[in-house]
């Protein structure tokens, strides 16, 4: 078996049979035109030959006239807990540019996914009062900036700006969809189970043809806990890892909206898809709950030629799943504003990968999660449709779904159905199928799949692997990685993932940075290039100390790249980025420009 795996994997990166047609048309001609870089274990952000790299906006930095700059002493008073809502949020992650005039203005819309108290505060997290939580409450979310070209292709952001806006976790937002006003939903400030303050960890994102910006709820579980450890959570909890213990945050120790016993349905408030208009900045955020509930990554919104709106979203966990969405009514392309609350309804399916082990491709089929379907039924436990998207990881389950080695990013190939998504690792994994198929994966995969005649709502849908992620220097077999993986370009955990408009596919990475054991010769997290249709890799940017790359996102004309540097120095690993001596490391947002002009990686 093992052996017939490696022989196969020699045709990984190629088109099979089913999917001759999507080649047509493509251009794979000199796709990536610039020199790839060596892998680096250095404090700095460093980039290609021919290209500069400039931060464009760092946590703490004030995007108001009236905040303050950042304390070095970290005296959190009051004051400084108030301001942490006119700065740039901390942890910067998905992002998205959009338009105001072409490529000379926009809004970079950023999410702050969550904060490290380690390096947040002089205690280091370990002492946590009542202001440090307002203050981390205030430092996560999104950030919404208006920014201008500075003459060159690199960018300024406004401070006098209607514009600029901060969405934290008590910013109001509306819960829409079919689990609005469910029992499950409600609490005692919100009888009704309609209006929720605030989204948390907001990991990556989605850009709509509408115009609006998606923020994906990630690991919601982390803020959550209670006083009373040895209270025994609900089984629907467990399963989203919500534990009495809390994590590092702490918030339940002083704000009972996040102590599971005392408000039992919060949590059930948090893991959706939130959607906003960054061009209205008095809009309130939508959550929209008929995607369901889990830890999303990120959400590729696709409207196919038959003007289905179809919203892909990853589960990032050990053994969950991949999921569509398709929107009840279909895209109006005569009047985008009749598409703002599109995905309000329609229908949720789960994901199986089929196929024989060893062959890296199969069907993919999508199993859909409505009340009554699929023995979806009472008898077996689920009472409503808004119950099974409050508990959409229960029901996959139950219908049979494919357990997956953490999706992370989702992203449509412009010049072809294809929908690529990276796996990012899975060390817990034992048992192996096709579309996962080793077992303590430490390294990650990009799978790729598409239906038959471009239908996303009801075609025929195939999958294949096109890049297995691996260490050949040290590895035999699977581990060392698919044919397009060689000492020069590994790299492993592969996290953010976005095509640009040529077909480019950028693959950053948040895995280990130990350069060391398994990972030997990968050095820091990464960012690289990838042909999807030659299946060539090389390796474009490097970060700085112990930092993830993530948040891959262009101006209109491709001219500039932004990329989110976030957790640099975590867990106290001695980065002091961007700003050196003995500065506090902070994540940042980091513009990549060709210095002859041109588009980013041609
Ligand atoms: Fe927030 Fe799965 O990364
Ligand atoms: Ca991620
Ligand atoms: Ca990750
Ligand atoms: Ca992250």
């Amino acid at each position: 078996m093992q052996r017939r795996s490696v022989l196969k994997l020699g045709s990984l990166g190629l088109m099979s049979g089913f999917f001759t047609s999507s080649l047509l048309g493509a251009n794979t001609k000199n796709l990536i035109g610039f020199e790839q870089i060596a892998i680096s274990t250095d404090d700095d952000f460093k980039v290609a030959k021919g290209y500069s790299a400039k931060v464009l906006v760092k946590w703490s930095d004030p995007i108001f006239s009236h905040a303050k700059k950042f304390d070095e002493s970290k005296n959190i008073d009051d004051d400084y807990v108030k301001n942490a809502n006119f700065v740039f949020g901390d942890n910067a992650d998905g992002q998205k540019y959009f338009a105001i005039n072409g490529s000379k203005e926009g809004l970079l819309v950023t999410n702050n996914e969550y904060v490290n108290p380690e390096l947040m505060f002089n205690h280091n997290g370990k002492n946590m009062s009542a202001n440090d939580i307002k203050y981390q409450q205030n430092s996560l979310g999104v950030t919404i900036l208006n920014i201008k070209r500075d003459g060159s292709n690199f960018y300024k952001y406004k401070i006098y700006s209607k514009y600029n806006r901060r969405i934290n976790a008590n910013t109001p937002i509306l819960i829409t969809g079919e689990a609005k006003g469910d029992d499950a939903l409600k609490t005692a400030t919100d009888p009704k189970g309609e209006l929720v303050f605030g989204t948390l960890n907001n990991c990556g994102c989605g850009k709509t043809p509408w115009g609006t910006y998606l923020t994906c709820e990630e690991n919601f579980d982390d803020f959550f806990g209670s006083k009373d450890s040895k209270f025994m959570p609900s089984k629907r909890f467990e399963r989203y890892g919500i534990k009495a213990k809390g994590g590092v945050y702490a918030w339940h120790l002083f704000d009972d909206r996040f102590d599971i016993k005392a408000t039992p349905n919060e949590a059930n408030r948090f893991g959706w898809v939130v959607e906003i208009d960054p061009f209205d900045p008095k809009s309130m955020p939508k959550k929209r709950t008929s995607l369901g509930r889990f830890k999303h990554e990120n959400c590729e919104v696709v409207v196919d030629k038959f003007d289905n709106v179809v919203a892909y979203s990853g589960d990032d966990e050990n053994n969950e799943f991949v999921y569509k969405f398709i929107a009840k009514n279909k895209f109006d392309r005569t009047n985008l504003k009749a598409n703002l609350d599109i995905l309000e309804f329609g229908t949720l399916y789960v994901a199986k990968f089929e196929g024989e082990f060893g062959e890296f491709k199969g069907r993919l089929k999508w199993i859909e999660l409505t009340f009554g379907k699929n023995g979806l039924t009472k008898e077996n436990g689920f009472i409503s449709q808004a119950d099974i998207l409050i508990r959409a990881r229960e029901a996959a389950s139950f219908v049979g779904a494919t357990p997956m080695d953490r999706c992370e990013w989702i992203s449509k190939d412009p010049n072809s159905e294809f929908l690529y998504a990276t796996f990012t690792n899975n060390k817990v994994r034992q048992e192996v199928d096709a579309a996962n198929p080793r077992a303590k994966n430490k390294y990650g995969q990009i799978l790729k799949w598409a239906p038959k005649n471009g239908d996303h709502a009801n075609g025929d849908f195939a999958w294949e692997i096109f890049i297995l992620a691996g260490n050949p220097k040290i590895k035999d077999g699977l581990y060392k990685g698919s044919n397009n993986i060689n000492l020069n370009n590994m790299f492993n955990s592969p996290d953010g993932l976005a095509f640009d408009k040529d077909g480019r596919l950028w693959i950053a990475t948040d895995g280990s940075y130990s350069n060391t054991g398994d990972y030997e010769d990968m050095g820091n997290n990464q960012l690289l290039c990838a042909d999807p249709y030659s299946g060539e890799v090389k390796r474009f940017a490097t970060g700085p100390r112990a930092c993830e790359l993530t948040g891959i996102a262009f101006s209109d004309d491709y001219k500039t790249m932004f990329i989110s540097v976030q957790h640099p120095g975590e867990e106290l690993k001695g980065s002091h980025w961007p700003e050196g001596g003995s500065h506090t490391p902070k994540s940042a947002v980091v513009m990549i420009t060709k210095d002859d002009g041109g588009i980013i990686g041609a």
